[in-house]
């Protein structure tokens, strides 16, 4: 089974009840649950975290490759501020997909930048949960070149 690490960053535990005019009434839980649905499908293991700190999220994306093929990342607000993650991304030979929910360049200009796209082999943003989906589609096939 080829395992594909899910990472959340700050304030996403509150999804379902933050702004859900901007992202939307499901949950972690829910997103999660698509997630799994979709892996199964394309042959996928999955494993989800989720923290609201940075030095968790920087432990994580540095240990990722001793048990994950890719990784998934929705770093939240830390894209936009943390150099620390886009080192720790720098260090990884594995493929890496950053995820956001909303389509951060139709919204406020702090958010128009990012530290993880330059250091990800890819961006989805702005399509809601579905975004998820498509990134571990993104792996899937990335992960299947590189076997092949
Ligand atoms: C987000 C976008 C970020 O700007 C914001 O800080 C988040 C969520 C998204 O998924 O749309 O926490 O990453």
């Amino acid at each position: 089974m080829t395992d594909i690490l899910v990472l959340n960053g700050p304030n996403l535990n509150m999804l379902g009840k933050r702004e859900p005019e901007i992202y939307g009434r499901e949950t972690l839980e829910d997103i999660h649950a698509r997630c799994r649905k979709r892996a199964t499908g394309l042959g996928l293991g999955l494993e989800f975290r989720q923290s609201n700190h940075e030095g968790a999220l920087v432990d994580w994306v540095q240990q990722a490759p001793e048990g994950f093929a890719g990784l998934l990342l929705n770093p939240g607000a830390y894209g936009h501020t943390s150099i620390a993650l886009h080192d720790a991304l720098k260090t990884l030979d594995i493929p890496v997909v950053e995820v956001h929910l909303s389509n951060v360049f139709a919204r406020e200009a702090f958010r128009h930048h990012s530290y993880v796209s330059p250091v990800a082999d890819g961006v989805v943003c702005g399509l809601g949960a579905l975004g998820y989906a498509l990134g571990l589609e993104a792996l899937a096939a990335r992960l299947a070149g590189e076997r092949a």
